[in-house]
């Protein structure tokens, strides 16, 4: 676990315009002082990440939604972080030009969230400004949910904050108001119902022209063979050479590996575990990596989106 001392070590790090992995509720976090376009052009590269994909901006506090955005005042925003914030809920909003091109990816829109956890917090107040970051996995790779996966992955960066295993386990809602309502660009750790008691959400429909970059079909790819588990084609599984991630454990008999994510048909316990299982069997032995499907409710949304978006290069 992070010391005091190391946070401040960390937060001059990114004062000086360098890197540092944190923990957030809902995965580790690649951050740099979003103010300072040269120290987040860093990130990029650290994760070679394409600069068409905007990051998200960390804040301490509502107040600080003034420097960044046009919306500040809205009465929809105010009430979405009144009940969300701290917490896994990302708001698409008009940016003020104190925020780098960069960070946006040269949108007219900055994603700002606050995080919960204390350790992305105290750096936050540290810090002194508000702070870019991306999931810290290179592109295109499972996130972190450990220090040890930030370690593993991304071994460049100037720091990494130890806060242990991440809480939520998935990433962040992300919302944008069109027109009256808003559409839900990324399902994550707060759910649709829970949005819906606040603000009215729609479905985006195809022809709805909405700049979503990074939203790509293929994403969270191990770098093992990943597969939803097809209970009706069970037969024709290697399960001997497999790894199953088991939701009901009603599959579980004859692959090599388990990870049972719940006991008790819990989803959220589920989203937790989610990403370490994904983690831990890449490293393992085995040949192939199984999911079973869970029910598409509340965070399961967001848990089979991830599962899709893992399996997608296999299912070709
Ligand atoms: O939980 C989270 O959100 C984590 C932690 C570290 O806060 N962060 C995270 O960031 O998942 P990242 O970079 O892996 O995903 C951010 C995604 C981008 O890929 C993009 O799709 C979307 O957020 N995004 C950011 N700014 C946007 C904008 N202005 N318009 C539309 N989408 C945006
Ligand atoms: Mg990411």
């Amino acid at each position: 676990m992070s010391t005091e001392e190391q946070i401040q070590q960390a937060a001059s790090i990114i004062k000086e315009g360098g890197t540092v992995a944190f923990p957030t509720e809902t995965v580790y976090g690649l951050g740099a002082d979003a103010l300072n376009a040269k120290a987040v052009a860093k990130i990029f590269d650290l994760k070679r990440r394409p600069s068409f994909d905007p990051l998200i901006v960390h804040i301490v506090h509502p107040a600080q939604l003034e420097l960044l955005t046009t919306d500040y005042n809205d009465p929809e925003v105010i009430l979405l972080t009144q009940h969300f914030w701290p917490g896994p809920l990302t708001l698409v909003l008009e940016k003020k030009s104190i925020v780098p091109d960069l960070v946006t990816a040269g949108l007219s829109t900055v994603g700002i969230r606050m995080p919960s956890h204390p350790i992305a917090q105290k750096l936050l107040i540290e810090s002194r400004c508000p702070i870019a970051a991306p999931s810290a996995n290179p592109f295109g790779r499972i996130s972190p949910t450990e220090a040890a996966h930030v370690k593993d992955q991304l071994p460049g960066v100037d720091m990494i904050l130890d806060g242990g295993k991440t809480q939520v386990g998935i990433e962040s809602t992300i919302i944008k108001r069109v027109n009256e309502a808003w559409v839900i660009l990324r399902h994550g750790g707060i759910t649709q119902e829970a949005l819906q008691q606040f603000v009215s959400i729609t479905e985006l429909e195809e022809d709805d022209v909405i700049d979503a970059p990074g939203m790509l079909k293929s994403h969270y790819s191990p770098q093992k063979p990943f597969y939803i588990l097809q209970p009706e084609v069970l037969d024709t599984v290697d399960k001997s050479s497999a790894g199953l991630i088991s939701f009901t454990g009603k599959f579980d008999e004859g692959f090599q590996r388990v990870h049972r994510l719940t006991e008790s048909n819990n989803l959220v316990e589920y989203a937790s575990h989610l990403f370490s299982a994904m983690h831990a069997l890449q490293a393992s032995d085995i040949q192939a990596i199984y999911a079973e499907a869970v029910p598409k409710n509340g965070i399961g949304i967001a848990i089979m989106d991830k599962l899709e978006k893992a399996a997608y290069e296999y299912s070709k």
